[in-house]
């Protein structure tokens, strides 16, 4: 039987996942910086040849010890460009261990005690790697302490290494065949496999990543899914090495690819059990938990024609993003497109950026907004995902917004900033524990003023220090009203929003200076007003052109939020005409620039 360890990396974004997978991959296949690099670029360009994308998302990596015993590492990366909870989760769901890579310069953060928590939740064994210790302010000492003291996890194996300089990285390998269990599972039983991860291959058709728990499976084989009841053969399959290398068989404990012998996309594979089609097992695999999206936005596709190719752009990438959500949607102003639900801004900030790179579609986003709850008088419950179809006033019981709990981790001397920012957001708190040098929190704030800027500002008032990590926690009653704007008398419906009530007033006169500084002058004069049930609570007048040229009133910035304005500005050209009047795409996304 083969020694095979599955694992995967946990790391806070720029802790060193990458560096240290990089080191790992050249130190166990043999290859050198250059070959590296050349592996990697042959693989972007037949990539960029084909159009296509394959990326390795698993590697296996051959291991030997000084008793020459050879050991299958299979490294199990977080799929592509998301650094998202559930994508991790499907990570670890096919692993017995992982890698918490914590910078020592840096120290642990929000983020990685979530992941950490769902790795202890799947009893996986979870191995410390303090990263960076070749820096001068590296204090891996109190990291260790704080491992111990806040994810309180034990730390007698933990590795001090340095991916940048290779120093410890032998250490690690010996750890992590020590104490990484084997898989368990057997080849005798029926074939029960887990998807791990799908894409679309222009020339393969669907591609899945996927781990073999019991069983094994070879070219030709005639699979089921068990839950769809679909069939299909196999065509291929194969490892990583990080190329993708055919083989003859897949067997229980490896993870690998195999290509379906379909071109047809009906259904998301991403968490599916594979088994035998001749002698199948029933038993599901435990299905990673879908994940309910957190904000809403009306994409659109800019040239109306390109609808078909949209539609069949976004099908496509759900085939790998379980988290996506889509349904289509009619905007008097912007056309046909797609409601689309996100887990959050940098996943809408993806999609839209793999719409454009990848399909060569652009389109227009409208802000996104929360999913409200709405009680109405004849005790219906209605979940409103876009403001601009929000229900009657006189119909209305009761609005609900959602509220989500957050935790800070920052260092002690930032925590009176927070608080202050906490309250603005109307949140209250939870919990405040002070560790040595650290301070953990716990506040609920409504979520939609989590959404756009919180974790801005957050980064800004601590200097990047503090991290954040948020949960949906539940619907509260709140005072809510529907805002709408009108550009020269027409309601723009995409441009509808739900505010605070104690906020509208002040809110409604903020976006409609917006709009004016963004909106070019016309040969008219253009009104641009705020109306709640109909009653114009705010208004503007954009003059009409004379000699001089059109304002630009905004600028760069290094944040999240800036960055989507700054792409959105980039399709500056992107105008839509409504009535008589042009309107940039920026004005859509308004909202994110009224602070
Ligand atoms: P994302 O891909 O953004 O999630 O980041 P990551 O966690 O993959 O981090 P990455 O490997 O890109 O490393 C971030 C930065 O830290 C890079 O500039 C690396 O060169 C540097 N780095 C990584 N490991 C080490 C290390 O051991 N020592 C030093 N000095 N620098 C390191």
């Amino acid at each position: 039987m083969k020694n095979i360890r599955n694992f995967s990396i946990i790391a806070h974004i720029d802790h060193g996942k990458t560096t240290l997978s990089d080191r790992l991959i050249q130190k166990c296949n043999g290859l050198t910086k250059r070959e590296m690099f050349n592996q990697v670029l042959d693989s972007m360009d037949l990539e960029r040849e084909r159009g296509i994308t394959i990326k390795a998302q698993s590697v296996t990596l051959k291991y030997i010890d000084k008793n020459k015993k050879i050991f299958f590492l299979n490294f199990i990366d977080t799929p592509g460009h998301v650094n998202f909870s559930h994508e991790v989760f499907r990570s670890l769901s096919a692993c017995e261990g992982v890698l918490l890579v914590i910078d020592t310069t840096q120290g642990i953060e929000a983020q990685t005690i979530a992941h950490c928590n769902y790795a202890q939740k799947l009893n996986l064994t979870i191995l410390p790697v303090l990263n960076k210790i070749d820096l001068p302010n590296s204090n891996p000492k109190k990291v260790l302490e704080d491992i111990k003291n806040i994810i309180k996890i034990p730390i007698q194996d933990a590795v001090q290494c340095s991916a940048k300089t290779g120093q410890g990285i032998s250490e690690l390998l010996k750890k992590i065949v020590q104490i990484i269990p084997q898989p368990s599972g057997n080849v005798q039983n029926s074939l029960q496999a887990l998807i791990i991860d799908s894409w679309f291959d222009k020339y393969f058709g669907i591609v899945s990543l996927i781990r073999i728990k019991n069983g094994s499976l070879k070219k030709k084989d005639k699979i089921l899914i068990i839950r769809t009841k679909k069939i299909y053969i196999i065509e291929n399959l194969g490892i990583f090495t990080p190329k993708r290398m055919p083989k003859d068989k897949l067997y229980n404990g490896e993870v690998g690819w195999i290509i379906f012998g379909s071109k047809k996309i009906d259904t998301t594979l991403v968490g599916e059990t594979i088994t035998s089609y001749k002698n199948p097992s029933n038993t599901l695999l435990p299905k990673f938990k879908k994940i309910k999206p957190k904000i809403y936005a009306g994409l659109f596709p800019f040239e109306p024609k390109k609808y078909i190719l949209f539609r069949d752009a976004l099908n496509k990438l759900k085939l790998n993003d379980i988290s996506l959500f889509t349904e289509p949607d009619n905007s008097k102003i912007l056309g046909f497109g797609f409601r689309c639900g996100f887990l959050g801004l940098l996943h809408m900030e993806i999609v839209q950026s793999r719409l454009e790179r990848e399909y060569n579609i652009k389109v227009i986003s409208t802000a996104p907004t929360v999913i409200y709850e709405i009680l109405l008088k004849n005790n219906q419950i209605l979940l409103l995902d876009n403001p601009s179809k929000f229900p009657k006033l006189d119909t209305i019981k009761e609005i609900r917004e959602p509220l989500a709990i957050c935790h800070i981790l920052t260092p002690i001397k930032y925590v009176g900033e927070i608080i202050k920012i906490c309250i603005q957001k109307r949140g209250t708190q939870q919990k405040i524990i002070y560790h040595d040098t650290c301070v953990s929190m716990s506040y609920i704030i409504p979520l939609s003023e989590i959404i756009l800027d919180f974790f801005d500002q957050l980064k800004t008032i601590s200097s990047g220090y503090a991290s954040l990590e948020y949960k949906f926690k539940k619907f509260k009653k709140s005072d809510l009203v529907k805002i709408d704007i009108l550009i020269n008398h027409i309601k723009i419906d995409s441009l509808s929003m739900i505010q605070h009530k104690k906020n509208a007033l002040k809110n409604s006169k903020k976006i409609i200076e917006v709009i004016k500084k963004i909106m070019p002058r016309h040969q008219f004069n253009i009104p641009i007003q705020a109306s709640i049930s109909n009653t114009i609570i705010a208004r503007t007048t954009i003059k009409q052109l004379r000699k001089n040229v059109i304002e630009k009133c905004y600028g760069g910035d290094i944040s999240r939020k800036k960055k989507l304005l700054k792409q959105q500005k980039k399709g500056k050209k992107k105008m839509k005409q409504i009535g008589n009047v042009n309107i940039p795409q920026e004005v859509f996304f308004s909202i994110f620039q009224m602070n």
